[in-house]
């Protein structure tokens, strides 16, 4: 029941020029790989956009020398305020390419442009700006008075924040003085493509950032590549805990940020509107596919029906449709595993007993699309409110006191993120020290800043990425054990 329309107001994809196949980034240029090619598609149009390399072992191999190279001869030995000249030119071109970034990026995501727009590629040029801050500064970052970078990076992304994943992975360990090789997702592999050629652009040096594209099989070579110092991975807890067993014994430094199932917690002193607001905010951005995403709403019980009802009637006035079009809310589902994934989870709160709500909305019909789903009645048991949907999925349970909120919050393996709204600052202070999350936002959901770390506890993964904190993982302190590979 819109009172109100729009004209449509897509983008123009113009200012994006798509090859019709991509090589491998190794060692400053494009090269062909051994593996044979992959189609990546636009999940809005089903449109291959293009023919990507699938990097076999030897490619890695490449890519892994390449960077010890680099490591070795030019970017190890750099002084970091050297290092900082160069993040800080990569921030200034992604400033300048941003709308084609963005573009490229929601073509081969699905996100909305207004998200790429305004939230994945502003962040993309403040973390290698952050970055290049700390470059010639890392005697005061607190890991001892002269720390050293670790070497070769090993660094495998998702494909949910494409190219915001491979800054958040490539800045800090830059900024370090470490060399890196990057393995964009599979169905999100052209933003990083894109960044090589800004790399390019920068006059990077050859070998210090390489990227090889590829699925699964790609990452398990890189994270068996005994030439490799450290690796930093972000996807699903299940294959972080293969990546896992895969380094044990070797010595590696290990960082993993993985899934999550977060509660956002609203007492019945909290501004409802906002609230809302927040609710949407939290599940409902990009698509839901965020490892942080509040996807357990827990609701005072006394506000319950107030706020569900509130949230529904906000609902129906959000837009799904062209990813590109810069009115949409709600853009495409990444993949038709995916769209699998989060229907077959769906069904089964149905079938669990909880009761499903969705707005009306139209899907269009080609593309990979799930409408604002809400689910009320749910409990703890149901597998929608254990298992991760990544998806526009939202189950809401209720509470009664405080302690219950708590109790209910942290009851989930995952701990890497949790909202609270509520009125009172000291309610907010007693619950940031109690809920088992390593981020907890306070009447507000989803933001991120690169001063401020992020991570996990339990399942969700370890170590930190942002900040200060992000250093950490791509330094060794000054008197530790050389670290090499193999
Ligand atoms: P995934 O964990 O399989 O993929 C993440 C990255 O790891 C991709 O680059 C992939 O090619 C690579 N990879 C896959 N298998 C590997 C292996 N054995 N060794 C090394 N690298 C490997 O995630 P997928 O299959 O795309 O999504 C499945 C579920 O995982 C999602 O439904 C969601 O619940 C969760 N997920 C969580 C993310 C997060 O940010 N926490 C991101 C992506 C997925
Ligand atoms: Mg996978």
């Amino acid at each position: 029941m819109n009172e109100w329309t729009y004209e449509p107001a897509p983008e123009s994809r113009d200012i994006v020029t798509l090859r019709s196949s991509y090589g491998l980034f190794v060692n400053g240029e494009f090269v062909d790989g051994t593996g044979g090619a992959f189609k990546t598609v636009n999940p809005a149009t089903e449109e291959v956009l293009a023919e990507v390399t699938q990097a076999g072992t030897e490619d890695v191999e490449r890519a892994v020398v390449a960077a010890r190279h680099a490591f070795d001869e030019v970017w190890g030995p750099m002084p970091g305020k050297e290092r900082a000249k160069y993040l800080y030119r990569i921030a200034r071109l992604i400033q300048e390419r941003s709308r084609e970034l963005a573009v490229l990026e929601t073509m081969d995501n699905g996100k909305p442009i207004r998200e790429s727009r305004d939230v994945d590629v502003p962040l993309v040029a403040a973390h290698f700006f952050h970055y290049a801050g700390w470059a010639d500064k890392l005697e005061w970052a607190g890991y001892g008075p002269a720390p050293r970078p670790l070497g070769v990076a090993g660094q495998i992304i998702p494909w949910n924040f494409p190219l915001l994943m491979a800054a958040w992975k490539l800045a800090p360990a830059l900024a370090a003085g470490n060399t890196c090789v990057l393995k964009p997702a599979e169905t999100t592999p052209l933003s990083a493509l894109l960044l090589a050629d800004i790399l390019q652009q920068a006059d990077l040096p050859p070998g210090v950032v390489n990227i090889v594209t590829g699925a699964g099989e790609t990452g398990r070579a890189l994270v068996a590549h005994p030439g490799v110092d450290k690796l930093a991975f972000t996807g699903s807890t299940e294959v972080g805990k293969e990546i896992m067993r895969a380094v044990a014994g070797r010595r590696v430094k290990l960082t993993l940020e993985l899934g999550g199932k977060a509660a956002n917690v609203i007492f019945d002193d909290a501004p409802i509107d906002q609230a809302v607001e927040g609710v949407v905010n939290g599940i409902f951005f990009n698509q839901g596919h965020v490892c942080c995403a509040g996807s357990r709403l827990l609701v005072q019980e006394s506000v319950a029906d107030a706020v569900t009802e509130r949230l529904k009637r906000r609902l129906q006035s959000l837009r799904l449709g062209d990813p590109l079009d810069k009115n949409t809310d709600i853009g495409a589902i990444n993949s038709a595993e995916q769209l699998a994934k989060i229907t077959e989870l769906a069904k089964s709160g149905a079938g669990e007993g909880a009761a499903q709500w969705q707005p009306e909305c139209a899907l269009p019909e080609r593309g990979y699309w799930f409408p604002p789903t809400v689910f009320t009645g749910v409990s703890q048991s149901h597998r929608i409110a254990r298992e991760e949907i990544f998806g526009p999925v939202l189950s809401v349970l209720t509470f009664r006191t405080p302690d219950e909120a708590v109790e209910k919050a942290n009851n989930t393996p995952y701990g890497l993120s949790a909202g609270v709204w509520t009125d009172k600052g000291s309610r907010i202070l007693w619950m940031a020290q109690r809920l088992r999350a390593g981020v907890v936002w306070a009447n507000t959901f989803n933001r991120f800043d690169p001063a401020s770390p992020f991570g996990g506890y339990k399942e969700s993964g370890f170590g930190r990425e942002g900040g200060r904190h992000g250093l950490e993982p791509y330094l060794a302190a000054a008197g530790a054990a050389e670290v090499t590979g193999g």
